[in-house]
């Protein structure tokens, strides 16, 4: 009886690492709140998929890179932006209600989108179903070539 259980428990667990690996690609990273923090970015053109204030979160493996404003990020880089609505509150402007998020993942294999995956996300972190070349890359190619296909700079991070 002991056998059986710990197979079947053995079995359990390779079934969740093999579904936590599949799933990884592209899913909001649970603890993304405690990477580095950009400030209050305002982007008050309306026509802009950004409006809204924003910021942005770096991760480890990202930010050697992001500081020098290179353009070969290491595999599992991450950058996530999160973007509010601009409320006014007696004549400021400050983040509304969450409004979308958006990743950028390094794998060099995805070669199509610059060895990004592009993912975005409702405010509540499901796949909003954006498709990353059509919907993504095209700005990020056109003005971030040389940084890896990065747009923001660190100088205005902080
Ligand atoms: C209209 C052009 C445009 C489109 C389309 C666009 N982005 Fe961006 N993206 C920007 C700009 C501009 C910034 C820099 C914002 C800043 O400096 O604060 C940015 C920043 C980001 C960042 C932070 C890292 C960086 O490059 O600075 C991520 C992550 C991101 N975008 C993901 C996405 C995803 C995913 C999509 C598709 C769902 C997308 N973007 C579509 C213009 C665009």
């Amino acid at each position: 009886m002991k056998k059986v259980i710990s197979i079947l428990t053995l079995a359990t667990l390779f079934g969740a690492v093999g579904a936590a690996c599949a799933a990884e690609q592209g899913k909001l990273p649970r603890n993304y709140e405690n990477w580095d923090k950009s400030k209050a970015r305002v982007i008050t053109d309306k026509k802009s998929m950004f409006y809204g204030i924003h910021y942005i979160y770096v991760n480890k493996k990202a930010m050697p890179t992001y500081k020098t404003g290179g353009a070969n990020y290491p595999e599992g880089s991450r950058f996530i932006a999160v973007n509010y609505t601009i409320k006014d509150e007696g004549g400021k402007q400050v983040p509304g209600k969450k409004s979308m998020i958006v990743m950028m993942q390094r794998d060099k294999k995805a070669q199509e989108t610059g060895g990004w995956h592009f993912v975005g996300f409702t405010p509540d972190g499901k796949p909003s179903g954006l498709d990353g070349k059509r919907d993504c890359f095209s700005c990020h190619e056109k003005d971030a070539k040389d940084r890896g296909f990065v747009l923001s700079r660190y100088a205005d991070f902080k």
